[in-house]
């Protein structure tokens, strides 16, 4: 027998929805604009009373809020947060140290109460329902509580600053907290000016919001789509999204070179960069490139197994090792450029163990070797492909507004030189190097394999208008990944500087799923390897710096970076003739 139907509960009034979804949006975390009037205890009280009703692991409620008025007490939590601040800023790139700088990041002292929310981890005993398998549940609660009060002093016109500038065992101390009980938020609470529309952070650049299309996915992850719409193809969809540069901004632009207080044309190369950054741009002036981060594409090669380098295959662990320990040249040439390093593992042939810096996102332990068979699947290259634009997008919503690849992989100039041959046509002769360093008779197999490797993929193969299945014959992932990083760049419409060979080889297959992705490119450098040159004349790109390196890792692009950046600066800060009243040539 069929249940008798019921109406379903209805939704609220409009007006009262609204106010829910008013506040969610509403909701800011404060920083600046304290008033020093008191939170009276009634206000408060609801607003803890709101906390309290927070959905629980088990119903097991393992929070407690300490309320803290007293200004000693606060004054020493404030000395803790400026020396964990002070190491923060100490560890950053400079363009972020400078942006930091402008940044406040507590305000324990300028509000009148905080509010610390812990965790009872233990609270119920053993059999809490939910916690047993999943024991992070616990602090989850906690934070769902953080989460009510905040939107309940929203509510009530009560402006929170969140901090987390803190040891917790040294917070744990001063608080006086049994050992059985953590720190899950330290809270600074009080009335305000105004609430910002938008979060701090965005206002002053240091971060962007993720598009909420980015982040929800239909049935399984990767699957992007919004409810009723299409889930999209990641790719496409980044592909679809690159356009050609704005003409009128590169126009505006060349009329601004022109006006400058210089003779025209005297910056040379760097006036074709500046237009084309504000092409780039859509705006003249352009933004600045900064801050700036380099991500660096880790993955071993199979092709390695045929004798093409006399360095063995766990140097590519090692150096991804020496970068996250901040060792490399890269580096060094960052830390002097003042930008981040990052390092991606996308095929390194060894366990890579979490360590700050590095992004986990093997595909597989090394390609395979492509004088045998294909390098990697065609699922496996576009995983690449898809991974490298990912990453493209979480930097530029990190704040970063110029992109620079690095790549290290041990046998990357063979497969460097086999895409290059696909994608240009170039002979393996002219598109082959010595790569870190190699004898006559290394080199002379070198050229062998990357012919025997193009040979093997006849006939008919590769083809150039299939993109994906070059990558996919030849590739390496980092190769596959920067070549879906720079799309990603291109989507967003940020500048991505390419460092060498493997960059160039990259960035051919980047310019062959979407042409326009060119107009986001700018070499960094003419690396030593033959087929760098091949490639950047058939890209049409030319390298800011000529200086024989042939290291990779990112070095060559890295020193091109001041020069990009002061491109885009001479645009925007150099006086015209008119406003600096200097005559000109008559
Ligand atoms: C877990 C957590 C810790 C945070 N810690 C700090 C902090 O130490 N200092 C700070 O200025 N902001 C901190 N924030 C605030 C975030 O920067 C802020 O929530 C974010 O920029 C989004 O802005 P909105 O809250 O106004 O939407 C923290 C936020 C969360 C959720």
């Amino acid at each position: 027998m069929s249940e008798p139907s019921r109406d379903k509960v209805p939704p609220y009034p409009a007006d009262q929805r609204d106010a829910v979804y008013r506040v969610i949006a509403e909701r800011r975390d404060v920083r600046r604009g304290f008033r020093p009037d008191p939170v009276p205890a009634d206000v408060l009280g609801r607003v803890l009373a709101a906390a309290h009703q927070a959905p629980s692991v088990g119903l097991s409620q393992p929070w407690d809020f300490i309320v803290v008025t007293d200004r000693s007490r606060r004054e020493r939590v404030a000395a803790l947060a400026a020396r964990h601040r002070d190491d923060f800023a100490a560890a950053l790139p400079a363009a972020r140290a400078r942006a930091f700088d402008h940044l406040k990041i507590e305000s324990i002292l300028d509000t009148p109460v905080n509010v610390v929310v812990t965790c009872d981890r233990t609270r119920g005993g053993r059999h809490t329902l939910g916690r047993a398998t999943q024991p992070r549940t616990a602090d989850f609660s906690s934070v769902l509580a953080v989460s009510n009060l905040w939107l309940a002093a929203r509510a009530e016109g009560l402006g929170i600053g969140w901090v987390s500038f803190f040891d917790e065992r040294e917070l744990a101390a001063e608080l006086g907290l049994p050992s059985h009980l953590d720190v899950i938020a330290y809270l600074c609470v009080g009335y305000v000016d105004e609430f910002g529309p938008e979060p701090e952070l965005a206002t002053a650049g240091w971060a962007r919001r993720r598009p909420v299309a980015w982040a929800v996915h239909a049935e399984e992850f990767g699957r992007r789509g919004l409810p009723g719409e299409e889930p999209v193809d990641m790719l496409a969809d980044v592909v679809a999204a690159i356009a050609p540069p704005d003409a009128a901004a590169m126009a505006a632009a060349r009329e601004r070179q022109d006006k400058m207080t210089k003779p025209r044309g005297s910056l040379g190369e760097l006036e074709d960069i500046s237009v084309r950054l504000a092409g780039l741009a859509g705006a003249c002036p352009p933004p600045l490139p900064e801050p700036a981060c380099v991500a660096v594409f880790a993955a071993d090669h199979g092709v390695h197994a045929q004798g093409v380098t006399p360095w063995p295959q766990e140097v590519t662990a090692q150096m991804v090792a020496n970068f996250l320990a901040g060792g490399a040249v890269v580096n060094a040439f960052a830390a002097q450029a003042g930008a981040e390093v990052t390092v991606v593992d996308v095929g390194v042939a060894a366990d890579l163990g979490p360590v700050p810096g590095l992004l986990p996102r093997k595909i597989a332990r090394g390609t395979a070797d492509f004088t045998e068979g294909p390098a990697m699947t065609r699922d496996q290259a576009t995983t690449a492909l898809v991974t490298g634009a990912e990453i493209a997008r979480d930097l530029v919503a990190a704040g970063n507004r110029c992109l620079v690849t690095g790549d290290m992989g041990i046998a990357n100039t063979t497969a460097s030189a086999a895409l290059i041959c696909a994608f240009t046509g170039a002979d393996p002769a002219d598109a082959t190097g010595r790569g870190t360093g190699i004898d006559a008779a290394t080199y002379a197999r070198k050229i062998d394999v990357v012919c025997r490797g193009l040979a093997r993929h006849q006939p008919g193969f590769p083809d150039p208008a299939d993109p994906i299945g070059v990558l996919a014959a030849f590739g390496g992932f980092e190769h596959a990944a920067l070549a879906g990083f720079i799309l990603g760049a291109a989507a967003l419409r940020v500048p991505v500087i390419l460092d060498g060979v493997i960059a160039g080889a990259a960035a051919l297959a980047a310019v062959a799923l979407a042409p326009d992705a060119a107009a986001a490119c700018f070499a960094g450098h003419r690396s030593a390897e033959p087929g760098h040159a091949v490639t950047l004349s058939y890209l049409g790109l030319r390298p800011l710096v000529d200086l024989g390196l042939r290291l990779g890792e990112g070095t060559g692009a890295v020193l091109a970076l001041p020069l990009v950046q002061s491109a885009a600066r001479a645009l925007r800060d150099v006086a015209t003739f008119d406003s600096a009243g200097v005559a000109e040539k008559s």
